[in-house]
């Protein structure tokens, strides 16, 4: 279900809304636990684990948009505490404030509605602004500074790696020549820089979509934040406790994957060895659901439509 959040300016329609937040398990003795929400974005999401949370329960939520972040701090729930930081960073974060184990963490990652629809973020090729992209914009680099100095070499792996890109040689290639020119400054711009380089046209898909995909991947880091969060995150989960994940591509989906099958199936020792099935490593997960948008609510939120949500749960197992 999509729900959207009506704030000032920019509104953000959040994606598989009840099924990521029913996935948790929120009833009973549970609704007193303490729970995480890494991408606040507009807080839909968190909004609904806080009408389901007894008083007792407690939710800390991350985001590294500072406007997201503005959103938050109005939030004014007594059991709710926002931390600007990358949710890779929860497991240093809450221990800061005494939280070891938590009962519950949702992550829905990518980029929200505001960031895409807000031209001044630079994340869009649809309209003109500044070549940002950077989620965080109070740190890092944006992606014009690195269009400006990176090497051939980077750009054509970043493109090709992050927006599985078949014609990255060519885009690196062109952005190289134009940079030699003029600076790359601009949004659009460097969607058209693209668009001559790219040969063949895929249906319904702008030329420059595999190529700011991949530049927004990389500016954030979101591949490295997904595999320090996903670790941090298991390690914060108590036996009992389920992540929701819903990733929007296949790079992400395919990471949160394979993470659940390596703590659903772990490592056997050698068949020929003498060791009693008692002892033998245990699943220290297990897989609890994979849920797709409806039709209906592809439908009504076509930014919908490549989410796949991944729910598993944490066994008593200890890791090896
Ligand atoms: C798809 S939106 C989340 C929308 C939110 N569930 C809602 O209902 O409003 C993703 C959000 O996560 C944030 N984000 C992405 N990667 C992050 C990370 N590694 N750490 C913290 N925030 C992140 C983005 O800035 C964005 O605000």
């Amino acid at each position: 279900m999509t729900e959207t959040l009506t704030v000032p300016g920019f509104q953000h329609r959040t994606v598989l809304l009840d099924e990521a937040v029913d996935a948790l398990n929120l009833e009973g003795a549970r609704a007193s636990g303490t729970y995480i929400d890494g991408t606040f974005g507009r807080g839909g999401h968190s909004r609904l684990l806080l009408s389901r949370l007894s008083d007792s329960g407690r939710l800390f939520a991350f985001d590294k948009d500072p406007q997201a972040i503005a959103t938050a701090e109005a939030v004014g729930d007594p059991r709710f505490a926002i931390v600007h930081d990358s949710f890779a960073t929860m497991h240093d974060a809450l221990a800061a404030r005494g939280v070891n184990q938590v009962d519950g963490i949702l992550l829905d990652l990518g980029i929200s509605s505001p960031q895409v629809d807000d031209a001044s973020r630079g994340f869009s090729f649809r309209q003109d602004g500044p070549l940002d992209m950077r989620m965080d914009t109070t740190r890092g680099m944006s992606a014009a500074e690195w269009i400006a100095t990176a090497p051939e070499q980077q750009l054509e792996k970043v493109i090709r790696d992050y927006g599985e890109e078949r014609y990255a040689f060519q885009i690196a290639k062109a952005i190289v020549a134009r940079r030699a020119i003029e600076p790359i400054s601009g949004t659009r711009q460097l969607a058209a820089i693209v668009a001559d380089a790219v040969k063949t046209r895929e249906k319904g898909k702008d030329p420059a979509t595999r190529t700011f995909q991949a530049v927004r991947i990389f500016i954030n880091k979101e591949l490295e934040d997904l595999e320090a969060g996903l670790s941090a995150a298991y390690a914060m989960l108590a036996p009992g406790a389920r992540m929701s994940v819903i990733s929007f591509h296949s790079l992400e989906d395919r990471m949160v994957k394979q993470f659940f099958a390596s703590k659903v199936k772990v490592a056997q020792p050698d068949r020929r060895l003498p060791i009693r099935a008692v002892d033998l490593p245990q699943p220290l997960m297990k897989l609890i659901a994979k849920i797709k948008p409806s039709d209906e609510e592809v439908d009504a939120n076509p930014r919908a439509r490549s989410a796949v949500l991944r729910v598993a749960e944490r066994l008593p197992g200890e890791a090896a």
